[in-house]
């Protein structure tokens, strides 16, 4: 399975927290990859992804405790639900079934924004309150006119 939808970095998901946003770009990198990768690189690719999750959300659970976050019990639960897919997933495309993998990836783009925004931007500025006093600093280009993510199904 390939598909012909595209999740791409845009400056409008910098949240302004320089590791929170390395992350995520090199999230987006790897379900874009996977949206578009030859059935064979699945299985492979969903190691790497599975990797990147389990270090990305420890990457924010660390900055969470650190900084003792209030909101870190939701934003951790909502973590580890998505962490179990993914190692269930992963176990399915080990065993041969790509599919999944590819409806996982789009399931995550379609994830990934809203919980960036709300969570993930929480968390930033809380750390940049913390450590410098203020809101963090986000500068983003102002040509950033396209849509978020162009994730319209194809059956749509
Ligand atoms: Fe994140
Ligand atoms: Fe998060």
């Amino acid at each position: 399975m390939n598909t012909d939808t595209h999740i791409e970095w845009d400056d409008r998901y910098l949240i302004g927290h320089r590791g929170i946003d390395d992350t995520h770009a090199e999230f987006i990198g790897l379900l874009d990859a996977m949206l578009h990768a030859a059935p064979e690189a699945v299985p492979a690719m969903m190691q790497t992804l599975a990797r990147h999750v389990e270090e990305h959300f420890a990457l924010e659970t660390r900055l969470m405790e650190q900084y003792a976050f209030p909101a870190r019990e939701c934003h951790v639960e909502e973590h580890d639900k998505v962490l179990a897919s993914v190692h269930e997933v992963n176990a399915l495309a080990a065993a041969g079934n790509t599919d999944v993998a590819v409806e996982l990836a789009q399931a995550l783009a379609d994830w990934f924004p809203g919980h960036s925004d709300y969570m993930d931007s929480a968390l930033a500025a809380w750390v940049a309150k913390k450590t410098a006093g203020g809101a963090p600093l986000v500068l983003r280009r102002m040509m950033s006119q396209t849509p978020r993510a162009s994730l319209a199904s194809p059956l749509n």
